[in-house]
C-alpha cells in the first residue's frame, strides 16, 4: 500500500496490532504516544496530541500521508476525570484534523465506540443512526466528534473514516473500558486464577477479535471513497457475549475458571450500551465479514497469552 502512517496513542491496547498489520501490508509506520517504548518494530516519537507544533513537525519530518488517531481516555477511566476526558478526546480529534489540513493530508482513521448509544437507543439491536444520548463522558465526547466527522466529510473538507468499535478482545491489556473483563478473564484462565467480575453474569455486550477490528479498519481506509455510503461511523461487531457465557466458552477448552461477582459503577455504563449492533451496511460497503466467532476468538487469544 506504501502509505506513510502516523499513529497517535499507539501504545494502548489496539496500537501494536495496527502497527504490525500496516507494516506487513507494505506501509511505513511512525508510532507516537505520551509514554515511551523501545520494543516496537517501527519508528517511535513522544507526541501529546495537544501539541500542535510537534504534530506539525512530525508530519513534515516523516513525510506522513495518513493518520490513525487512537489517543483517548476510555469509558470507565473517563468517569473518574470527566473534564480531562472531554478535553483529550475532543482536542485530540480536532488537533489532528487541523494538523492534517495544514499539511494537506486527506485521510484519517479515528475509531468511535458503541459508547455513543444510550438508553434512548434500541439497545437490543442498535442501527447505525439510533437516537443517541450517551450516559458517559467518553460516549459524549465520541458522539461530539462523530458530529464533527460528519461535518468534515459532508463538506468534503477532509476524508475521515470510522468504525464504532465494540469490546475488543486481544492479548494486550485494555486501558480502562467497560468491556475490559473479556481480556482480564482470559488472563485469569491462562494463569489458573479465579476472576472477580465487575459486571453481572448476564450482561450481554458486542465484542470482536482484534484481528477482525484491524482488518476491517484497514479495509475501510483502503477502499475508494465512492463505496462509502455514509459520512459518519459504521457499526461493527462479530459476536455477543456475557460474563457467564464467556466463562463457559473459556472452560469448554479445558480451563477451570471460577468467577465471583463484585458489580461496580461499570454495570450502569454497560446497561446503557447495546447488546447487539446492526453492522450490515459496513459488511455490504467494504465486503467484510469477521473471521473469528466467539469460540475462535477465545481459543486464539488464550493460545497467545
Ligand atoms: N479497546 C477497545 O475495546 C475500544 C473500543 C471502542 C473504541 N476504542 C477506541 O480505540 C482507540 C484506541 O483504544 P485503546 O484501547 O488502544 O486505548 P488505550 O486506553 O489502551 O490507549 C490509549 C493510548 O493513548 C495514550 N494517550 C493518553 N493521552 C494522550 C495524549 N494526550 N496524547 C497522545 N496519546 C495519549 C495513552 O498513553 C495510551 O497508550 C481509542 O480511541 C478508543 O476510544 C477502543
Amino acid at each position: 500500500m506504501n502509505n506513510r502512517i502516523l499513529i497517535t496513542g499507539a501504545l494502548g491496547q489496539l496500537g501494536k496490532f495496527f502497527i504490525d498489520s500496516l507494516i506487513n501490508q507494505g506501509n511505513y509506520v511512525l508510532a507516537t504516544d505520551i509514554k515511551n517504548s523501545n520494543d516496537l518494530n517501527c519508528d517511535f516519537e513522544i507526541f501529546d496530541v495537544h501539541d500542535l507544533k510537534k504534530g506539525d513537525e512530525l508530519i513534515k519530518k516523516y513525510k506522513i500521508n495518513q493518520v490513525y488517531n487512537f489517543a483517548a481516555i476510555l469509558s470507565a477511566k473517563g468517569e473518574i476525570n470527566p473534564a480531562k476526558t472531554w478535553d483529550l478526546n475532543n482536542a485530540g480529534f480536532f488537533n489532528i484534523v487541523d494538523i492534517c489540513l495544514k499539511n494537506k493530508i486527506n485521510k484519517i482513521f479515528w475509531p468511535s465506540s458503541i459508547a455513543v448509544f444510550g438508553k434512548n437507543s434500541n439497545l437490543n439491536f442498535a442501527s447505525i443512526d439510533e437516537p443517541m444520548c450517551p450516559e458517559t463522558i467518553y460516549g459524549a465526547s465520541k458522539l461530539a466528534c462523530e458530529k464533527a466527522m460528519y461535518y468534515y466529510n459532508f463538506k468534503n473538507i477532509i476524508d475521515i473514516r470510522s468504525l464504532r468499535f465494540p469490546g475488543i478482545v486481544s492479548n494486550s491489556k485494555p486501558g480502562g473500558g467497560t468491556t475490559d473483563y473479556v481480556v482480564d478473564m482470559l488472563f485469569s484462565a491462562a494463569k489458573k486464577k479465579d476472576f472477580t467480575c465487575f459486571l453481572k453474569n448476564d450482561t450481554v455486550l458486542p465484542m470482536m477479535h482484534i484481528n477482525d477490528a484491524v482488518d476491517a479498519s484497514i479495509m475501510l481506509m483502503s477502499i475508494d471513497k465512492k463505496n462509502i455510503s455514509i459520512n459518519s461511523p459504521y457499526n461493527i461487531s462479530s459476536f455477543e457475549t456475557s460474563p457467564s457465557k464467556w466463562r463457559d466458552t473459556i472452560n469448554s477448552f479445558g480451563y477451570e475458571l471460577k468467577i465471583d461477582y463484585e458489580v461496580d459503577f461499570r454495570q450502569d455504563i454497560a446497561d446503557s450500551w447495546p447488546k447487539k449492533v446492526d453492522d450490515s451496511l459496513l459488511r455490504k460497503d467494504i465486503d467484510w465479514i469477521p473471521k473469528f466467532n466467539e469460540k475462535e476468538t477465545a481459543l486464539d487469544i488464550l493460545k497467545s497469552i
